[in-house]
């Protein structure tokens, strides 16, 4: 007999093939979706490669399908593929939505999450499948399956924020990504990609949620010991955007040339301006003594303080005896 998590793998993987059969072979699928994902830059074998799909506009099209090929209602409303009203009739969740499928690490399709086509309409722009027995979110890397060989390969992970991000990157030749798929990034996650390099680069949007995100992500990388590098899109842009207005050659260049190490990204977050203020100087040696604090090893500490004192132009004897009192506070 089949376990529970094993029939909602199943019905999920029927799913996919589903909205894809949707998306490419439908007269709606084609017009709206395909449409939709070809005015975004997506080649069709981009679309392929990442089994995208569509979900029709009908309430109950998927209901009907799994219906005809046996599959228990129940299953479906447990992936959240399926949700019921409040007279308790069950509706596609999913509805007039292209589907971004989530794989997990062993290739089993997980998720899914729904996109939204009309930028007018108040919904949600994503909607994302609910925590299941089979889809545990803090434990997920969007593209991981597709990233692991580039990411050995390269020794270097970049992390991005969302689907596309990870889609217009991989279609410009740039493979060793994942998304964290907005939600903050977990320990799990950082666990995950520990287990395949030491080296991230986090290419998070270019607004200021992106900057806080950046942020937060550095310190969790920098305790898992990792070697931390971050790029900062331009203002208005993530990598999908920015994706699209170049060449790959000239995508990977900025990345290569663009991409900084933590300590000054994080120095020119905090110091705007031409000039910093003593104030702002205080602040900042603060806000870097306390990342560097999260580092494994004297050593590394050691290099780090002595670029945060060139950057801050704070003798280093002070910062050491600062972050010695961090060191000890945080022990
Ligand atoms: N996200 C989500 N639900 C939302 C908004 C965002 O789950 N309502 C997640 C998605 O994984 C999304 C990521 O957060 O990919 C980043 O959000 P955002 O930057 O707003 O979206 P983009 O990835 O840029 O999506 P698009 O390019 O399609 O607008
Ligand atoms: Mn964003
Ligand atoms: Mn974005
Ligand atoms: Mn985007
Ligand atoms: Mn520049």
């Amino acid at each position: 007999a089949k376990t529970q998590e094993e029939s909602l793998f199943i019905v999920n993987e029927w799913a996919k093939r589903w909205f894809q059969v949707q998306l490419w072979d439908t007269d709606e699928g084609r017009s709206v979706g395909l449409a939709y994902f070809r005015e975004r830059g997506f080649t069709d074998d981009t679309i392929r490669k990442f089994q995208l799909g569509y979900s029709p506009s009908s309430y109950t099209a998927l209901i009907e399908a799994a219906k005809k090929a046996g599959h228990n209602l129940d299953y479906l409303l447990t992936l959240g593929l399926v949700k019921k009203n409040d007279k308790g009739e069950f509706y596609d969740a999913f509805r007039e939505r292209v589907i971004f499928p989530i794989i997990d690490r062993g290739g089993r399709t997980a998720g899914f999450a729904g996109r939204i086509m009309n930028s007018q309409a108040k919904a949600a722009k994503y909607i994302n499948s609910p925590e299941s027995p089979v889809y545990n979110k803090s434990k997920i890397l969007y593209g991981l399956h597709l990233a692991r060989k580039a990411i050995s390969k390269e020794d270097i992970c970049y992390l991005a924020e969302g689907y596309t991000d990870v889609i217009s990157l991989h279609q410009a030749g740039i493979e060793n990504v994942v998304a964290s798929s907005g939600t903050s990034l977990t320990e799990d996650q950082v666990r995950l990609i520990r287990q395949m390099t030491t080296k991230v680069g986090i290419l998070f949007d270019g607004d200021p949620a992106g900057i806080r995100a950046s942020q937060r992500g550095i310190d969790m990388f920098l305790k898992e010991d990792f070697e931390v590098k971050v790029l900062l899109f331009p203002e208005g842009d993530d990598p999908d955007s920015f994706a699209r207005k170049y060449t790959p050659v000239e995508i990977r260049q900025f990345i290569d040339t663009h991409l900084e190490d933590f300590i000054r990204f994080k120095a020119r977050m905090l110091i705007t301006g031409s000039e910093a203020t003593p104030t702002q100087k205080i602040q900042a040696a603060r806000e870097l003594l306390e990342s560097i604090a999260l580092m494994k090893g004297e050593l590394k500490q050691s290099v780090y303080l002595k670029e945060a004192a060139d950057i801050l132009g704070i003798d280093q004897t002070i910062l050491s005896t600062e972050l010695h009192t961090i060191l000890a506070r945080n022990t």
